[in-house]
């Protein structure tokens, strides 16, 4: 069961636990009567035990299908469309590259505009069998649609019009935009992304599930971690470990603490750092407020961060996401000659080593003035995947409303795109365009 344990993290605060966490029970209040700002987007608080039985039944026909047929899945999806379902598969097949045994390869693609990454990705699978799952809430996102076009041709070419829209599946909204609309006319089969789900908080909707159950994930543990810690909340009002940290990591902004980092001890951790980084950072970062999150690798950046985290500016506040047991244990033995000067760990475990590297690092930061939270997993699953994921959307709901902004809305995103769009000469953009040649 996931546990958080913030004895290391409370002594920092001047501010007193109890009215944090009045203030965070109020805030929570708004989230659950569906009573706040961007109420209208926060269908995902049901998602795990009422998702819709008759898609998730399609969704993993699918991906039956995709395995049967595909030696490699390209997923295409940017932000809160790609994120969530490459955090779950990167975290649970942590080798890169190395697919679970029986199912296909997974391929990202659409989450930056690089040429350089298309034509790689373009050469790797060319001549193989590959489905395409493309994701688009707004189904217009320019990245996603630029490499769809792309991978699409090349379906096309390899297989012929008809066979390519046999393994294109389109995930988008259930009625409107371009990418519907291509669906529907090109004959692909569509999964919808609920209108009262905003991209960050989708990942237990088709938009991860598909790409999941097709790469091999239990999707049905994924989906439980996440039911049992919402019954956890449902069950603890004002009293529970997301209602905390919501609390907590507000107390500690007011003192200064303006970063977060999260931080990890496995490397197949660090997408779970980016999704998080995304679901806080556009549902908080508004309005001249928010906590900055940030991301690290660990022991990798202490060797890059490290420095800055034990003794720069003072601005930082830890959380750990740990786990207890290992699934694949791996010992350390003896040399009959010592020239490493290693042989003081023979008998030892890598998990011995990396959890002493982890105590260690979590004491010399809190000799350096930074407050560190843990949030502990039994073990890297799915199941306990499905758990972090409702814990941390459920917070970032909790905290949003505590920091007084709409966590479910994004209006700074459109920003770039205006002008991206302006610069590309899109039509309609002209006289934007104009202008911001001048300026450039
Ligand atoms: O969280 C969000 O809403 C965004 O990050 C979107 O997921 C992202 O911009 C992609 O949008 P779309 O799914 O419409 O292509």
């Amino acid at each position: 069961m996931l546990t958080l344990d913030t004895s290391k993290a409370k002594p920092f605060l001047q501010a007193g636990w109890k009215e944090l966490l009045a203030e965070a029970s109020v805030a929570e209040t708004l989230l659950k009567d569906k009573t706040g700002p961007g109420h209208d987007f926060v269908g995902w608080l049901d998602l795990p035990e009422g998702y819709d039985k008759e898609e998730y039944a399609r969704i993993k026909a699918a991906a039956e299908r995709i395995r049967e047929d595909s030696e490699v899945l390209v997923v295409i999806g940017i932000g809160g469309s790609y994120l969530g379902a490459r955090a779950v598969m990167e975290a649970l097949r942590p080798v890169i590259g190395v697919p679970l045994d029986g199912y296909p390869e997974v391929y990202f693609a659409g989450h930056q505009i690089s040429a350089t990454y298309m034509r790689a990705l373009q050469k790797a699978i060319r001549g193989r069998k590959f489905s395409i799952n493309v994701i688009s809430k707004s189904g217009t996102t320019t990245e996603p649609a630029i490499a769809f076009r792309l991978l699409k041709r090349q379906l096309e070419e390899q297989l012929g019009k008809e066979e390519a829209a046999r393994r294109i599946y389109a995930t988008t909204d259930k009625a409107r935009g371009a990418l519907k609309k291509l669906a529907e006319q090109e004959g692909y089969e569509c999964f919808v992304v609920p209108d009262d789900v905003g991209g960050r908080y989708s990942v237990l909707t088709a938009v991860g599930l598909l790409p999941l159950a097709a790469g091999g994930i239990d999707t049905d543990a994924l989906l439980k971690g996440a039911a049992d810690m919402r019954r956890r909340i449902q069950n603890a009002p004002g009293e529970n470990p997301a209602v905390e940290y919501a609390a907590l990591r507000n107390g500690l902004l007011r003192q200064g603490k303006l970063v977060e980092i999260l931080a990890n001890y496995e490397p197949g951790l660090h997408y779970v750092g980016e999704w998080w980084k995304q679901l806080y950072g556009e549902s908080e970062g508004k309005d001249g407020k928010g906590i900055f999150p940030a991301a690290v690798d660990l022991t990798t950046d202490l060797h890059s961060m490290g420095q800055y985290i034990q003794d720069g500016n003072r601005i930082l506040m830890e959380t750990v996401i740990c786990a207890e047991k290992s699934a694949l244990p791996v010992l350390l033995e003896e040399e009959a000659e010592d020239l490493d000067g290693l042989n003081y760990l023979a008998g030892k475990t890598m998990d011995f080593v990396n959890e002493s590297a982890m105590k260690g690092t979590m004491l010399a930061h809190l000799d350096g003035g930074v407050p560190v939270t843990r949030i502990c997993l039994d073990e890297i699953d799915a199941y306990s995947l499905g758990e972090l994921i409702y814990f941390f959307e459920y917070a970032c709901g909790v905290s949003g409303y505590i920091l007084g902004v709409n966590p479910f809305d994004q209006p700074g995103v459109e920003s770039y795109k205006k002008n991206m769009f302006a610069l590309l000469g899109k039509p309609g953009y002209e006289a934007a365009g104009e202008e911001l040649r001048k300026r450039l």
